[in-house]
């Protein structure tokens, strides 16, 4: 099966980390967030990835020069503007050269990190004779995402993206995978702006052309400072597979400083009595001593410096300094 992965948005919310590297390219653990999503696509089947570029597209190319990713014939396109998350479906799907003989294909956003096993949604949407199949997933808050509301065989009855008001019509949300049938592109208009959650999917609803499959496996939707990091702890602490070492053989690491609960990358120096507590250190990154990184994220490259305290989601861009003895909480450098 073929897939079009999703990796064109300009990832604001992870600003100034994506000013330089876009979001699927920023490291998780050691090795970019594409490439989890990839090799999760390839446990299941899908053969080759349609990568639908906007963004910093060139930063892919340079990782994967051989045009292969985990085993995967990677295909890139570039939108010539960005056509917003369905306009993009149906560029990637027509310049990559897929037509309806490709029968059912996959679309994933490129910052999902999941478990998902698409064997069971296939399952679903052959046996129901879906036109679109949605992973959905239950969480706490569905308010910042697309709320869906199915009948008991799957059908959806309502697709609410970002529901106002203070309920929420159901804790099921679009996990952000979707299994389509060639006939999905004809509903979205080319060469303009178009949405896959405020537009085709609701007139598919209209239509009773979506279903939905509920399966509560391990997901993290990367879109936030707090999640980048939750998705690199889980794997530390063993919340897929086996817990993974946080701390590369290639960084240097003072004996008197205290590492918790956190990534250092190769090439990061972290000096004498300095704390990483919950944090990210990108490759390069120097953590001066008597500095403390608390639930923070420290762009490649970059410094904090002597006695500085940074914390509490701050994120510093590539290359950026924070002046030693300065305090952060929350903060964007720059
Ligand atoms: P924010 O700016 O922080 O909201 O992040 P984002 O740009 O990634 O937006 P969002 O998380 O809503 O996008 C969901 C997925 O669609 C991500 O994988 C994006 O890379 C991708 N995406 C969003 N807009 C476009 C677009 O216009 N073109 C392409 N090719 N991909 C897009």
């Amino acid at each position: 099966m073929q897939a079009i992965l999703l990796v064109g948005g300009l990832g604001t919310r992870l600003r100034p980390l994506t000013l330089t590297t876009p979001k699927q390219m920023l490291p998780v653990l050691h090795r970019p967030m594409l490439e989890y999503a990839v090799s999760g696509l390839a446990r299941h089947g899908v053969d080759r990835v349609v990568l639908a570029l906007g963004y910093h597209d060139d930063a892919f190319r340079a990782a994967y020069p051989d045009g292969r990713c985990a085993g995967v014939e990677l295909c890139c396109v570039v939108e010539p503007e960005p056509l917003d998350t369905a306009g993009a479906i149906r560029f990637a799907f027509e310049a990559s050269g897929m037509d309806a003989s490709a029968g059912t294909f996959l679309v994933a956003n490129g910052d999902v990190i999941t478990d998902l096993d698409v064997g069971e949604m296939l399952r679903l949407h052959r046996s129901a004779g879906a036109e679109a199949t949605i992973h959905l997933i239950a969480v706490d808050d569905p308010f910042r995402y697309g709320v869906v509301v199915t009948d008991p065989g799957g059908r959806v009855s309502a697709f609410v993206e970002k529901p106002p008001g203070p309920r929420s019509p159901s804790s099921w949300i679009n996990a952000g995978t979707y299994l389509m049938e060639p006939s999905v592109i004809g509903r979205i208009d080319a060469g303009r702006r178009v949405s896959v959650e405020r537009e085709v999917f609701p007139a598919m609803v209209a239509d009773g052309a979506l279903w939905a499959l509920r399966q509560n496996t391990y997901w993290v939707d990367v879109g936030t400072p707090q999640a980048y990091l939750r998705a690199q702890l889980d794997l530390l602490d063993g919340r897929r597979g086996p817990a993974a070492a946080g701390v590369s053989a290639e960084a240097s690491v003072d004996a008197e400083a205290v590492i918790e609960r956190s990534v250092v990358m190769a090439g990061a120096v972290v000096g004498a009595g300095s704390v990483v507590r919950g944090s990210a250190v990108h490759s390069g990154a120097v953590i001066e001593a008597g500095a403390t990184v608390l639930d923070s994220v420290v762009g490649s490259g970059a410094t904090v410096g002597r006695g500085a305290r940074v914390a509490d989601g701050t994120l510093i861009g590539e290359r950026f300094t924070v002046a030693a003895g300065a305090d952060l909480s929350d903060a964007r450098v720059p």
